[in-house]
């Protein structure tokens, strides 16, 4: 086990019937800004609880929110922040309202002349302006981690920003929410969580048993819960497990003395921003072939995950290891999720060599966990994915 610090100093507020509780968790004399984002909120109920329970407080309002957040949507709210002398934001939404809030909160106290730098200068945000979350889709683990991801239409990017200043104070976990939650989002929270897990698991091994089982422990209760979420979203302890998982897949737990990965995410970025395919369709797109192209290098947890995630015992530890990345195809296309970017869009020739170019220029030359995957590695393997 490699060495490490630990430190997640968001509070979770988890169950039935907690957004009444946000009463209690936000300052006095705090001037709030709600954000939230195309207005399921508005559909489902979650907006009329979180007004109930911030009547003492003084709150203005921010809508709008894409998914994807946009940068120039979030310009318009740092105005509103700094023109109202706000000192409190409450992010209501899935992560793109939870990461577009973790970019406001970085930006209200940013000092240079644009934001937009926080996101390519990679300096992690030490302070940001104090904010919480009612999480509404559980998917990113945003909730109760320090990342986030920004997307800007006119230059086609998505980029990530984060720092030991942007957990948030609190959020609150209430898995009554995910009824209302489409098919589409539902199956993509899943596989985000999944994906998540891979990226800090799928590696090699580093005599970290517990983090490994662990990490296990998610993906079992990620394909246990999956067909019975869908099948009922108003099942409560499906509900109640799927939430907690994506939300422990990524709050820095699992990652802690182990290796991680992150090539396909940093890949998948590069598909939503240039396609606008839902994060989650962008990972299960690349990690099939990501684990072929990586196969020597991946092939030790790929056999020991082969047997305790998809019962593979027999064979070699290269048969179990290519079983493995089957079964995880299969398991994404029986959500409803394609796995080639051809099913996505007919216009991806010259898709591979785009994102590597972009990789280049960017000076991202070596990814991965042994971090040696060059932008012509990364090349080769979005054409598999065609
Ligand atoms: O816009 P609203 O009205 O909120 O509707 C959303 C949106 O249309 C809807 N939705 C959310 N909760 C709902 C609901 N509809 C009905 N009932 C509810 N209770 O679902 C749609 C998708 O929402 P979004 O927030 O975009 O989804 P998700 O949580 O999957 O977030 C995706 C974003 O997070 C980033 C992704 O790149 C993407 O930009 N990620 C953030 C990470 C992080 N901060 O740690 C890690 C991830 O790997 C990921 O990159
Ligand atoms: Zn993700």
């Amino acid at each position: 086990m490699n060495n490490f610090e630990f430190k997640n100093p968001t509070k979770i507020i988890f169950g039935k019937d907690t957004i009444e509780k946000l009463t209690t968790e936000i300052p006095d004399n705090a001037k709030v800004l709600l954000l939230y984002g195309s207005g399921s909120i508005k559909k489902n109920g979650i907006y009329e609880q979180v007004k109930k329970a911030l009547k003492s407080v003084v709150v203005i309002e921010f809508g709008g929110i894409p998914a994807n957040p946009e940068y120039a949507v979030l310009m318009e709210a740092l105005k509103i922040i700094k023109e109202q002398n706000i000192t409190f934001l409450l992010a209501v939404g899935g992560g793109s309202v939870i990461d577009g809030t973790k970019f406001l909160s970085s930006a209200a106290l940013y000092k240079g002349d644009t934001p937009w730098d926080i996101l390519t200068s990679n300096t992690p945000t030490t302070k940001g302006m104090p904010f919480g979350t009612v999480l509404t889709l559980p998917a990113t683990g945003s909730e109760m981690n320090s990342g986030a991801v920004i997307t800007r239409k006119d230059t086609q990017e998505k980029l990530a920003m984060g720092g030991p200043g942007l957990f948030p104070i609190f959020s609150i976990l209430d898995p009554q929410v995910i009824q209302s939650i489409p098919e589409r989002q539902l199956v993509n929270g899943i596989t985000d969580a999944f994906m998540h897990v891979l990226e800090q698991y799928m590696t090699y091994p580093a005599g970290a048993y517990l983090q490994d089982r662990f990490a296990e422990g998610i993906l079992q209760t990620l394909i246990e819960i999956a067909p019975k979420v869908i099948d009922d979203p108003s099942n409560y302890i499906a509900a109640s497990n799927f939430m907690w998982c994506c939300t422990m897949a990524l709050n820095g737990l699992i990652q802690k003395g182990v290796p991680t990965d992150w090539a396909v995410h940093a890949i998948g970025h590069e598909l939503t921003a240039l396609y606008g395919i839902d994060h989650a369709r962008t990972l299960a797109i690349i990690a099939p072939s990501h684990y072929k192209y990586n196969f020597e290098a991946k092939k030790q947890k790929l056999s020991q995950y082969a047997e305790r995630i998809w019962n593979i015992n027999e064979g070699s530890t290269d048969d179990k290891a290519n079983a493995a990345i089957e079964k995880t195809e299969e398991f994404f296309n029986k959500l409803g999720i394609n796995t080639k970017l051809s099913q996505y869009t007919g216009d991806y020739e010259g898709t591979a060599q785009k994102i590597s170019g972009r990789f280049t220029e960017r000076g991202w030359l070596g990814l991965g966990e042994h971090k040696t995957l060059t932008p012509s590695d990364v090349e080769k393997i979005v054409a598999m994915a065609y």
